[in-house]
């Protein structure tokens, strides 16, 4: 295969040219596309026609596949790996988890080891009379802390943040065993990245409700201000979807969120795993 990576000129996001998934990479091919993904961020194939256990072996090679309570309500039958991430209801029940993640986040960041990284595969996109709609953004959490002012960079590095899954407002009501199973953690509000190096800022405003050693108004108040400079248009790659695409983001280097400027009769239907978790340093 003669692979070809094409950066979006945004701060993260690249597409890759030359691969189609339905084969296994060859190593060399693997590690193009590896080091593609940890300088860039998101990565993207467009074009791609994989079947569920071919989506779950490539994204097993970049780390043991994550299971969360989203796969445990909306999982692709005999493919307990894959989450079904889509708007559409049949029968009054939706099919998968709706509305995964409107507001700005890393995933799973609530989790003691994050996974590394999420991958979406898009078998339907809603279009509008011909616009694409259902968006996702990327946001460069390397890039925001590479424009950071030193002395806050000074006050923040190092710090320790709390995180809490039950602080956040869901679209569905948690059961207390699923609240149980993720207690409060901490993680580092600037991470470095396990393969780049880069310091990447780790602040998310529903997620993150205190940080340590400083009084609660003054850390609500940093963590707002934190949570809104990574969302700044500069540091922003805006993905619009086609049909067939495999996009993956790094969820130490960007966060993301999904536009819901749509609605049934319109469908949006994505294949989503999650891979390779570790604890954040
Ligand atoms: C997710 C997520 C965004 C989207 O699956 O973790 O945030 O656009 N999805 O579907
Ligand atoms: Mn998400």
């Amino acid at each position: 295969m003669s692979i070809e990576i094409i950066p979006t000129g945004a701060p993260a996001g690249a597409e890759i040219r030359g691969v189609d998934l339905a084969q296994p990479l060859d190593d060399a091919t693997f590690a193009a596309v590896e080091n593609a993904y940890n300088a860039h961020g998101v990565i993207f194939f467009r074009d791609q026609n994989i079947t569920p256990e071919q989506q779950v072996a490539f994204s097993r090679r970049f780390g043991e596949i994550e299971f969360n309570i989203f796969g445990e309500r909306w999982s692709v039958p005999g493919a307990p790996e894959i989450v079904v991430v889509s708007n559409v209801t049949e029968d009054g029940r939706p099919i998968g988890i709706r509305r995964a993640g409107e507001n700005w986040h890393s995933d799973m960041c609530y989790a003691p080891a994050p996974p590394r990284g999420t991958m979406l595969y898009a078998l339907e996109i809603p279009d509008l009379h011909g616009l694409t709609v259902g968006d996702t953004e990327f946001a460069s959490a390397a890039a925001a802390w590479d424009a950071l002012p030193a002395p806050l960079r000074q006050r923040i590095d190092g710090r320790q943040a709390i995180f809490d899954f039950s602080s956040r407002k869901r679209a569905f009501p948690l059961t207390q065993a699923e609240r149980d199973r993720y207690p409060p953690v901490r993680h580092p509000i600037v991470r470095t990245h396990a393969w780049t190096g880069r310091k990447c800022l780790y602040v998310m405003r529903d997620d993150c409700v205190g940080i340590e050693g400083v009084e609660t108004e003054e850390a609500e108040a940093l963590i707002a201000a934190l949570a809104d400079h990574i969302v700044k248009p500069a540091f922003i790659y805006r993905h619009q979807w086609q049909a067939g695409d495999l996009l993956m983001w790094d969820n130490c280097s960007v966060q993301h969120r999904a536009i819901q400027d749509y609605d049934m009769p319109l469908r949006r239907l994505m294949h989503r795993t999650t891979m390779g978790g570790a604890v954040p340093v």
